[in-house]
């Protein structure tokens, strides 16, 4: 067997006051993160909260971070750590904790029912609609995201940055309003929408400075910088679109 006993530390408490807590637990050869926590529960601390759901990296539920990463614990393998190294799994840092490596990701759904759904087109019955392919595509890999929220955990935008949540929906926000604001059949004008204006104004597009941080932790490695926020950016900067505006932008609000 190629089992070995590895060194965990977890993160423990509840929204009053937590510490880390070291743990040896076994592991077995093929197993993530996932596993290995599930271990832990069953043999040493049948009270420790996590929340995990498909283990397939399609439900979006363990999402932690592991020595500072945000990850899905269920997608980790242990092989990718040292047997010898000690590996800190705590919760996301950017929501509340609730207890141990549960945190309430409420921040999340407000953002999402801020945006005002897809406009059908008033000629067009469901059927009729024609799109070429690159449009179809390029929804179709936004639609991908799972709502793990590792992006908008990791985002610096407001990671121990409270004070600019109010203001700023987060990578897969400004995401899901590039999706619609790109579709060639959606019409939010009708519906008396300006999506490049709320995007710019409401939503905070502005304190995104493209560090790519959400594309790189991404399980479902959605192109979200390169293919939603950059594109917006230039889609929702004054028609007259200015580089140095928009330098001057970042510099202001930073
Ligand atoms: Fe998770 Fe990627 Fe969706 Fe962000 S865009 S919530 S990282 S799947
Ligand atoms: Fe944040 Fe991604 Fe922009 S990490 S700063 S939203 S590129
Ligand atoms: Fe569903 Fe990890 S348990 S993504």
């Amino acid at each position: 067997s190629t089992g070995y006993d590895a060194h965990l530390r977890v993160w423990r408490g509840d929204a009053e006051a937590g510490d880390l807590a070291d743990f040896t637990v076994e592991v077995n050869e093929g197993e993530v993160v996932l596993d290995v926590i599930h271990r832990l529960q069953a043999t040493q601390a049948p009270d420790l909260a996590v929340r995990w759901n498909c283990k397939a990296g399609k439900c979006g539920s363990c999402s932690a971070e592991i020595d500072g990463r945000p990850r899905l614990m269920c997608m980790t393998r242990m092989s990718l750590f040292d047997p010898a190294q000690t590996i800190t799994i705590t919760p996301l840092r950017t929501f509340p904790v609730v207890r141990d490596l549960v945190t309430d990701v409420e921040f999340n759904y407000e953002k999402a029912r801020e945006i005002p759904a897809f406009v059908p087109p008033e000629d067009l019955g469901p059927g009729e609609y024609r799109m070429r392919q690159e449009d179809v595509e390029r929804s179709q890999e936004f639609r991908k995201c799972i709502e793990c929220f590792l992006c908008q955990d990791v985002c610096h935008v407001v990671r121990d940055h409270e004070e600019n949540k109010e203001a700023f929906a987060g990578p897969r926000f400004l995401m899901r309003m590039a999706e619609l604001d790109m579709h060639p059949l959606d019409d939010a004008e009708r519906a008396g929408l300006d999506r490049k204006r709320a995007v710019r104004e409401d939503h905070g597009l502005g304190y995104c400075n493209i560090t790519k941080c959400c594309t790189e932790v991404c399980p479902e490695s959605i192109k979200i910088t390169d293919n939603a926020l950059i594109p917006m950016k230039e889609r929702a900067a004054d028609r007259a679109y200015d580089p140095l505006v928009w330098l001057g932008n970042k510099i202001r609000r930073r």
